[in-house]
């Protein structure tokens, strides 16, 4: 359903499903009820998820900063998406789904 709204190529889809082990179920229905609505739209500054341009300097920082800035927060990024009920591993799924739908290894 959200899929229509994400320009989405081929090469992602290939990803997505080489990285299914870090992008497994719970990533993607936290990321569709938590993070969505900045993360698709690039609200407030978000890096896009399908917009390898935004996230490769992120990326960069390494998986675990990258998991730990969307845990605490950074500038507009509220923590945990503003979903305090959200755990860590399903923060982390969250992300590793986000980087894996944008084409991106998770490492
Ligand atoms: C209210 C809008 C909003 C929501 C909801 C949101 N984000 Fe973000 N996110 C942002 C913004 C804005 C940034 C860029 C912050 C910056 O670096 O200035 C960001 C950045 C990030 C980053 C990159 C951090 C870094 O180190 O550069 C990650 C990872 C991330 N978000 C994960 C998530 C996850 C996972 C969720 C859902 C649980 C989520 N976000 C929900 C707005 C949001």
């Amino acid at each position: 359903m959200r899929k229509v709204l994400l320009p989405l190529g081929v090469g992602a889809c290939v990803c997505f499903c080489g990285c299914a082990m870090v992008a497994g179920e719970t990533g993607e229905k936290v990321y569709n009820s938590a993070c969505v609505a900045c993360h698709s739209t690039g609200a407030a500054g978000a890096p896009k998820v399908g917009d390898k341009k935004s996230w490769r300097q992120r990326a960069d920082q390494g998986f675990e900063v990258l998991v730990n800035n969307a845990i605490n927060g950074q500038r507009s990024m509220p923590a945990k998406g503003g979903n305090p009920a959200l755990t860590d591993e399903e923060i982390k799924q969250a992300v590793g789904y986000m980087l894996a739908r944008t084409g991106i290894p998770a490492n």
